[in-house]
């Protein structure tokens, strides 16, 4: 699959007619909402978890070098917490354009914090697209992000800030926060 989902993305769903649609996002998309939202609420999907497992070549590293960001990996009862938000069907023009680097829209169901139940899209990066990095030690995972900077900023940036995000949510995540343990004691 090639690097940019843009096109296969804008073919997936066809979003002409809907008033709005329901938004997960669990990396970037929870802390950086740099869109126009209607509506943004805490929630969770089943069925998937959250690992730094996609390569980032257009924010937070270079196709020469590219950073380490968060896709989901199909995991049977696990639960990803994250942030959704209701938008006019016109901002996933600017979501595909942000999220071009291998990820495709996926429809699952939302289950916010008050048991209410939705189905909305998610952009998940999968194994066959052409920046997959894979599996890799927490200490090897933070070494990399430690070393990598991309036209959005540091990649520590991004694993910090999502880090806390979580907590703000009163969220855990054990590979997130493994990985921020790494990253941390690289700075001492
Ligand atoms: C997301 O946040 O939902 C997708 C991954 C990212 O942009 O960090």
């Amino acid at each position: 699959m090639s690097h940019d989902t843009i096109q296969q993305n804008k073919m997936r769903q066809d979003l002409s007619g809907h008033e709005s649609v329901w938004l997960f996002g669990y990396g970037s998309l929870i802390y950086k909402a740099d869109f126009p939202y209607l509506e943004r609420r805490h929630a969770r999907i089943r069925g998937w978890v959250r690992r730094f497992w996609q390569g980032s070549h257009d924010h937070r590293g270079t196709p020469q070098s590219p950073g380490r960001v968060v896709t989901l990996v199909p995991e049977p009862d696990a639960v990803c917490a994250g942030m959704a938000y209701r938008v006019s069907p016109e901002v996933f023009a600017h979501l595909d354009v942000r999220e071009k680097n291998g990820y495709l829209r996926f429809t699952t169901d939302f289950a916010f914090a008050d048991g209410d139940h939705a189905d909305g899209l998610v952009y998940i990066a999968e194994q066959d697209n052409a920046a997959w990095l894979g599996p890799a030690t927490a200490k090897q995972i933070a070494r990399h992000i430690a070393s990598s900077h991309g036209p959005s900023g540091a990649n520590r940036e991004y694993l910090l800030r999502l880090a806390e995000s979580l907590r703000e949510l009163g969220e855990e995540d054990p590979h997130v926060f493994a990985i921020e343990r790494e990253l941390r004691a690289l700075d001492d």
